[in-house]
């Protein structure tokens, strides 16, 4: 039986992450493929909630439903363990991708080549940055007419604000293009469109090996040779380390689609990316070859048949052997609980498990006891810190639409929000409870959900914000000014958090003046 640092030291636990788009589902998918874990192409019912069907959420649900499957993909390729967490593509549901970013141990982000950096990536990789993540970048849809590589590189470089450093480089691009020299490996991978297959791939000596003439032509072979020459004059040579501590990203190109530059990317990220790292608690820093077993909830899913109100909280193993009906301690709560029937998703399949190692994810069957953030140990009695809530973009007043139901909506919202479907505030001077969310779909789902949960009927109230900060200061006195001052603003968190609600950018701006012992802050880790 393997060690449990063998164990660790094979398991690989990331998210692919992009701009809808990009072709984080097609790369999911073909990195299946090479696992074994699927069969053919197809087989990975996307989480990808179509544009089309952005007005309908019930939809939109039924899809997160389908995707609790695809919520992490586990799978062996050679003597690894890949566990890939699955990430939502809608934008209003950002604040779930945030916190799958806390279990992961490594990123690797997809870019189309004709778009280049988009919105939501830049904002992903901001989460990333705060945490150092390494990050591996997929330059995807090569087979299309995109942009130069050189001009791509300097937008990654400029855009994600990380070092980048490419380990692939495509020989023409669109129509024209006709495969990757890999820089990593000293190979060229020569290019067919083909949905299924995988590359061919001819082994070669050195950049003057005149085998690439043969295989591309002289025009190309020469213009792949002027450009890696350039990208050596550029470029420092890869470091290892620079990419594990999230200050480089080594950058591949390929098409997912057409099978071509995955296998690469694969074998270059088993060799390189993070095995699970030392997490930080509160109390001390926790390694993952300690005996006993910690952990996490990182995310939790509630099943939206009214008949099984059940949920599912994804526990992220920091240490240790986690063992089924092995006796662990809720720290929130104080309780010690036995799972019985913890799953691990294995291939696309849910099973029951008996152990679970570091960097696994296990789905712990729930009726209410988990929230997220929650640490689950041996017995040490120790907090996983690191689950920070983002400001909300959009905030509206929750009132109660029928009197007789307010206990049922209490339940509820509280429900929902250790769920993290949504945060709350509650507003210091009127006593009035406010939802904030980055969309506004979430108004919906909560709508929807009190109601048929629960048996409450919300009603929103308008409310224009522009952003919640959490304040803090090492002068009581001064933050005591402030708030006296912005009495009317002031609300707290769930957590009893001191939040600034700010009308304006402006209004934001003048209080950062006037006020410049305090600090702000629009995420609540600091
Ligand atoms: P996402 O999860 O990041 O949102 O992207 P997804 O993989 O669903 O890909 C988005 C679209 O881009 C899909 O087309 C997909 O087939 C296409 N695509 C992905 N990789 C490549 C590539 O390497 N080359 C080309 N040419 N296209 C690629 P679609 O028409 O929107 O969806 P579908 O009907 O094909 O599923």
């Amino acid at each position: 039986m393997a060690t449990l640092n063998e164990e660790i030291k094979r398991r690989r636990t990331f998210a692919i992450i992009s701009h809808p788009d990009a072709g984080k589902t097609t790369l999911t998918e073909k990195l299946l493929l090479f696992g074994g874990a699927i069969h053919i192409a197809g087989a990975v019912k996307s989480n990808k909630i179509k544009k089309t069907a952005t007005s309908d959420w019930m939809e939109i649900e039924k899809q997160r439903g389908i995707s609790v499957a695809t919520s992490v993909m586990g799978f062996n390729y050679g003597e690894y363990k890949i566990n890939i967490l699955d990430t939502p593509g809608h934008q209003d549901f950002a604040e779930d991708t945030y916190r799958t970013l806390t279990a992961v141990d490594s990123v690797i982000i997809v870019v189309d080549v004709a778009k280049g950096v988009e919105q939501q990536t830049r904002k992903l990789m901001e989460v990333c940055r705060m945490r150092n993540t390494p990050v591996i970048i997929f330059v995807n849809k090569l087979d299309r007419e995109g942009r130069d590589p050189f001009e791509i590189l300097d937008e990654l470089e400029s855009e994600l604000k990380i070092a980048v450093r490419p380990l692939s480089w495509p020989i023409n691009i669109g129509a024209k293009f006709k495969g990757v020299y890999n820089i990593y490996e000293r190979s060229l991978d020569l290019f067919t469109p083909n949905k299924q297959k995988v590359t061919e791939r001819v082994e070669i000596d050195s950049v003057d090996d005149p085998r690439i003439d043969e295989s591309v032509g002289e025009t190309d072979a020469a213009k792949l040779r002027e450009d890696l020459e350039l990208i050596e004059g550029v470029y420092p040579d890869f470091d290892e380390q620079e990419y594990l501590n999230g200050k480089l990203a080594p950058v591949f190109f390929g098409s997912a689609l057409n099978t071509f530059g995955v296998k690469e990317l694969l074998d270059c990220f088993v060799k390189i990316a993070p095995a699970p790292k030392p997490i930080q608690a509160e109390e001390r820093l926790i390694e993952p070859q300690e005996p006993d077993f910690s952990g996490f909830v990182f995310k939790i899913h509630a099943n939206m048949d009214p008949n099984h109100r059940s949920c599912i909280a994804f526990v992220k193993v920091c240490s240790g052997r986690f063992e089924r009906n092995a006796p662990y301690k809720h720290i929130r709560s104080g309780k010690v609980m036995k799972f019985a029937a913890p799953t691990a998703f294995m291939a696309q399949k849910k099973n029951i498990v008996d152990e679970a190692f570091p960097g696994d994810i296990v789905g712990i069957p729930d009726t209410g006891n988990f929230k997220i953030g929650d640490t689950l140990t041996a017995g040490e009695q120790i907090h996983f810190k690191g689950l920070p809530s983002f400001s909300p973009e959009m905030f509206k007043y929750i009132e109660n639409d029928d009197p007789m139901k307010s206990k049922q909506l209490e339940k509820g919202i509280r429900q929902l929000m250790d769920e993290g479907v949504a945060q709350m505030f509650t507003n210091q001077f009127n006593g009035r409870k406010i939802i904030g969310t980055v969309g506004q779909l979430q108004f919906e789902v909560i709508q929807y959900r009190l109601l048929h949960e629960y048996g409450a009927q919300c009603r929103w109230e308008p409310l224009s914000l522009y952003k919640a900060c959490w304040i803090e200061s090492d002068d009581a006195e001064a933050l005591e000014a402030f708030k006296k001052r912005k009495h009317q603003f002031m609300a707290l968190d769930t957590d009893g958090r001191d939040v600034f609600l700010a009308d304006s950018g402006y209004v934001l701006q003048m209080a950062q003046n006037d006020f410049p012992k305090i600090r702000f802050h629009f995420s609540s880790e600091f």
